[in-house]
């Protein structure tokens, strides 16, 4: 029964903070500020989501003031009950919807989930393969000399082709060639779904590697059924609950079946990897927003959700195309794509801080072979996620990718316009010259821009965030 005093909007509800801006005006604007951000503009980041009130509701819960070193079956503390009761009804919804026999709740994110499994099941030194962060893979999956993962074992790292494409032949000739102790995949954009039974046969080729599916990125896929579980293929699941799995802030490791027949005790190190290894005191309330999330996942209308979100993601790359732009691999199968912008010869952070200023919110990428460097790259990525969330559907993709070609061609326009110019920077630095270049494109697109604003903000009030799934 619908109830008037109900928020029907992200800034409905933090309106209704009454005590939050009696107590701190300051965080109550910020926090106004922030929610009437989310509500009026199309968030693209393929990474982000918008979580449902009750979500919301189950993180503020007096389960935030707990601690609870430990796990249900031993904790360090008196006055567990709550929070045994919570981690174990989070744990079993986790099991249920990946289909596994263990599922570790605790990691605080997605890293550290995936520094605690290679702490837990690979020693100092030993070889572990992941994809490159420019091949569309993840930091923690062994970039070297800044990152963990990169320094605690000896990193080999697999680059994509010129097609951006994984030639799964290629990966199983490097792997057989390291044999690394693990081998990590998972993808943060890469916009193929990854062949997690090709890399099982790898992985055993290459000396029986422990492989590892970190699906972060499409975990809300697999539960939703658009792809693939790889429990079958894989030892260990890692995933972060925030993208679209549209849960809280955190992560989860599974171990599969597979991964307790290699090792009986597997699920027991990652658990003392997690805690006492790398981690203090669990997060009861993300933990009891997880079993939020993990309930609403399990729902039919959550099929519904991923699979749109799939048919969004291919009918706007195709939209894109049609238009001439170039999508790394040509396409998409997951919720993502990566523009490639060499062709028009703009960099990625001009069109995205100029899709910004539409109301378009992604992020600037790299591209397969990228001759610029990761601060300033040739491509951006974007995603269907929450825009799928909001309801969108394929008529409102082909609204989007026109926006989104409108505004790149204005900025095309502004600045073969300027480049006759000279750009006069006040400090000599580079960054300051590229920052001052990327003001005066997006300044004199202005009017372009602000037209199409005016259309997405009329889009966004249209398909309001749900706040129920
Ligand atoms: C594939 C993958 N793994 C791990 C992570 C890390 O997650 P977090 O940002 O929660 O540490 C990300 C985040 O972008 C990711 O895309």
């Amino acid at each position: 029964m619908a109830d008037e005093r109900q928020p029907t909007s992200y800034a409905g509800i933090v309106a209704g903070y009454s005590r939050l801006q009696a107590a701190d005006p300051v965080v109550f604007a910020l926090a106004e500020r922030e929610a009437a951000r989310q509500d009026l503009t199309l968030r693209m980041t393929p990474s982000e989501n918008y979580v449902s009130q009750a979500v919301i509701q189950a993180l503020a819960t007096p389960f935030m003031n707990n601690y609870a070193e430990g796990h249900p079956e031993g904790r360090y503390y008196q006055g567990q009950e709550g929070n045994n009761a919570i981690e174990n009804l989070a744990m079993g919804r986790a099991r249920e919807l990946f289909g596994v026999p263990y599922v570790n709740v605790q990691p605080l994110s997605g890293s550290p989930a995936n520094a605690a499994v290679e702490f837990a099941l690979t020693d100092y030194q030993d070889t572990v393969m992941g994809l490159s962060l420019k091949s569309g893979g993840h930091l923690t999956h062994g970039v070297p000399d800044i990152t963990f993962s990169g320094r605690w074992g000896k990193s080999v790292q697999y680059e994509v082709g010129e097609d951006g494409l994984i030639d799964y032949d290629a990966f199983e000739r490097q792997a057989i060639d390291a044999k690394p102790k693990m081998i990590i995949v998972g993808i943060t954009s890469h916009p193929r779904e990854i062949n997690y039974k090709r890399l099982a046969e790898i992985a055993k080729a290459a000396g029986d590697a422990i492989l590892v599916a970190d699906i972060s990125h499409t975990a809300g896929l697999v539960v939703g059924g658009a792809h693939n579980n790889p429990a079958e293929y894989v030892h260990i699941i890692t995933t972060t609950t925030h993208k679209t799995l549209r849960g809280p802030r955190g992560a989860i490791i599974a171990v599969t079946n597979k991964g307790l027949e290699k090792d009986p005790e597997m699920d027991k190190k990652v658990r003392m990897a997690v805690f006492p290894g790398m981690q203090g005191g669990p997060h009861m309330e993300t933990i009891a927003a997880m079993a939020v999330a993990f309930e609403e996942a399990s729902q039919p209308q959550f099929r519904e959700y991923a699979h749109q979100t799939v048919a969004n993601a291919q009918t706007l790359a195709d939209e894109m195309m049609n238009k001439g732009y170039k999508l790394v691999t040509g396409g998409t199968d997951n919720h993502l794509m990566v523009v490639d912008l060499q062709k028009e010869g703009i960099l990625g952070n001009t069109v995205a801080e100029g899709l910004e200023a539409a109301g378009i919110v992604l992020n600037r990428n790299a591209v397969p072979n990228d001759p610029n460097p990761p601060f300033y790259p040739s491509g951006y990525r974007m995603g269907t996620p929450a825009l799928t969330s909001r309801g969108m559907k394929e008529d409102q993709m082909k609204q989007i990718a026109g926006w989104i070609d409108d505004v790149t061609k204005a900025l095309l326009e502004a600045k073969s316009s300027l480049s006759a110019e000279r750009i006069q920077a006040g400090e000599a630095d580079v960054n300051e010259r590229k920052k001052v270049e990327r003001n005066a494109i997006i300044a004199k697109a202005a009017p372009a821009i602000q037209a199409i604003k005016e259309q997405v903000e009329a889009l966004c009030r249209q398909y309001p965030i749900p706040l129920a799934y």
